[in-house]
């Protein structure tokens, strides 16, 4: 549970966290967020966060609200004082409010920070009693923009995409793109081991976004000498595949068992999946609490 919110320079408690009725980010989508593991108290990657913040801001001509520095320290704090141990950091800035118009407001609006963290109970690494069991994807049709590639709050299609991946019993969904080939997850980067038996993810454009998990992974593969396609595949050679999983802050390697209710390989997590998933933290930053 989340007690204490940063919000426009304040901490405050949850209930009393609020954004102005006019805020860019509720009336346009006009805002950007991060999401980050917290991991025995401590930021999981938060220099790949902040930098891909600052491109996503760039991105959007937003100026950004807040320092390294600022940024570091708030974020600690909300870690802190909310006593997450295992869990997640999210944080949103949007334009901030102003009377509505298509426009953008006046220069020097202060823009609208938020700052959260909460506790998750979740399944993490190779320790086999919390091992994942892996999830079941849905595919469905990518109907977001064409910048993809920038973490913004229009999270509409993929929040569409997972409920109609629930309807039929699957946990997430796929997104996949005009031509046939899959973009990424519903929050979350795609991978297969194709059919013989290389390790394939699609390649970055403004099509998907480049995810910070998915980064750390390629330097995971480059320490351990796995080879990595990066291209472009179909569903049905995800279907085809040997195994397949996800990865995201959120769900750091996530095996993935089913897609359109078809096992992948033998329907059970994937011995690559789980070597990568047991390495994950190794390469990644664990910055200092
Ligand atoms: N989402 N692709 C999409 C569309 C995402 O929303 C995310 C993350 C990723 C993976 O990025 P990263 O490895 O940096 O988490 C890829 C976050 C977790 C969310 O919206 O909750």
């Amino acid at each position: 549970m989340t007690r204490i919110v940063y919000c426009n320079g304040a901490y405050l408690d949850y209930a009393k966290a609020r954004v102005h009725a006019e805020d860019r980010g509720f009336q346009f989508g006009d805002a950007v967020y991060e999401v980050c593991e917290v991991m025995c108290g401590r930021l999981v990657d938060e220099t790949r966060h902040l930098d891909r913040l600052e491109r996503s801001l760039g991105e959007l001509q937003m100026g950004n609200p807040m320092s390294r520095g600022a940024w570091g320290h708030v974020m600690r704090e909300i870690v802190r004082r909310n006593r997450v141990t295992d869990g997640l950091l999210y944080l949103q800035v949007s334009r901030g409010s102003s009377p509505r118009d298509f426009f953008f407001p006046p220069e020097g609006t202060p823009q609208t920070v938020v700052v959260l963290a909460r506790s998750t109970v979740k399944a993490r690494g190779s320790d086999a009693a919390t091992a994942p069991q892996g999830i079941t994807i849905k595919t469905v049709p990518d109907i977001r923009w064409k910048r993809c590639d920038i973490k913004s709050v229009m999270l509409l299609p993929a929040s569409l995409a997972k409920e109609a991946a629930r309807a039929e019993g699957a946990q997430d969904a796929w997104f996949v793109g005009a031509d046939g080939f899959i973009t990424e997850g519903g929050s979350s980067n795609a991978w297969i081991v194709d059919q013989d038996g290389v390790l394939v993810t699609t390649p970055i454009s403004n099509a998907l976004l480049r995810g910070v998990t998915r980064t750390t992974l390629l330097d995971v593969l480059k320490r351990e000498d796995v080879a990595l396609q990066e291209r472009t595949f179909t569903v049905e050679e995800a279907l085809a595949a040997r195994e397949a999983f996800i990865t995201s802050a959120t769900n750091i390697l996530t095996p993935v068992t089913a897609i359109d209710g078809q096992p992948v390989g033998n329907g059970h997590p994937g011995l690559l999946t789980l070597k990568l998933q047991g390495l994950f933290h190794g390469s990644a930053e664990i910055a200092a609490a």
